[in-house]
């Protein structure tokens, strides 16, 4: 099961696994994009269902993942990856605009765990992946809404993972650094070790198919982000403002 996967990185995980043999249970609002990806899917000889969901509503996502079970048997993983950015400085953020972030990007994620998370704990086996972001580390410039989006994904998937350790179901959480879809576009001199979307997605199936409890990339963004955490607040601040990767 892949929310968000009528674009970008959620359509290319989905093409990338169909080609490997995984039946799939697409999930996003626009039906349309959904059903194309159905038939190029297919074409790997694997069924796929498309399901039309926003993931803000919890009976639409419950019905989505009741609908995959149906048609596709018991999930062995779901991809939460429907998510959106957002580019506005902070005298310009308005509470409705960082709701609306953090409703998608947040409670979508947490609907689509709790969409299938007693199936896979009733079963003792199934993996629960986030995509997240290397913004999920630290505050950046003009990403308010989505820095903090991220940081409470991550947060959220982690507690997740150590509850669900007994279990059978495992967690992996994704840090992506730049990939270009549609979120990215029109950015691309901004955005340092930008990935094209086919090495993008490779890196992540290959995070989750090793089973990683948490997966950054590429290593040398991640290893700036990473190190960027040891900084005191007033370099981080003057560094962070002069590498706006937003416009
Ligand atoms: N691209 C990057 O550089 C990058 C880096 C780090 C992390 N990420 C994360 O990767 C994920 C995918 O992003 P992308 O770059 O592939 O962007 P994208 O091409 O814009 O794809 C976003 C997907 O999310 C879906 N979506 C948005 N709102 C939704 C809602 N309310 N309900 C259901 N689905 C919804 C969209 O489908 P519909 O519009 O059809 O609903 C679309 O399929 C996001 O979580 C993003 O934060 C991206």
């Amino acid at each position: 099961m892949i929310t968000g996967a009528s674009s970008g990185i959620g359509k290319g995980i989905a093409l990338e696994i169909a080609s490997r043999g995984a039946h799939l249970g697409l999930l996003a609002r626009r039906e349309e994009l959904l059903n194309e990806i159905v038939g190029e899917a297919t074409a790997h000889n694997v069924k796929a269902v498309a399901a039309a969901a926003d993931v803000r509503d919890i009976e639409a996502v419950r019905a989505a993942a009741d609908r995959f079970r149906k048609e596709l048997g018991p999930i062995d993983v779901m991809i939460a990856n429907a998510g959106i950015g957002t580019s506005d400085h902070a005298t310009r953020l308005t509470p409705e605009h960082a709701a609306n972030v953090i409703g998608i990007n947040v409670l979508g994620a947490v609907n689509s765990v709790g969409a299938v998370l007693p199936e896979m704990v009733e079963r003792g086996q199934g993996r629960l992946v986030a995509i997240s972001s290397l913004a999920a580390y630290r505050g950046l410039a003009k990403s308010a809404a989505y820095c903090a989006s991220k940081a409470a994904v991550t947060a959220y998937f982690e507690s997740l993972r150590i509850d669900l350790r007994q279990t059978g179901v495992g967690v992996t959480i994704i840090h992506p650094g730049f990939i270009k879809t549609d979120l990215t576009s029109g950015r691309e001199s901004k955005m340092p070790y930008l990935m094209e979307l086919e090495a993008g997605v490779k890196k992540i199936v290959a995070g989750i198919e090793k089973e990683k409890a948490i997966y950054a990339f590429p290593w040398q963004l991640a290893t700036i982000v990473r190190a960027s955490m040891l900084m005191p607040p007033a370099m981080y601040d003057w560094i962070a403002a002069r590498n706006s990767f937003r416009e």
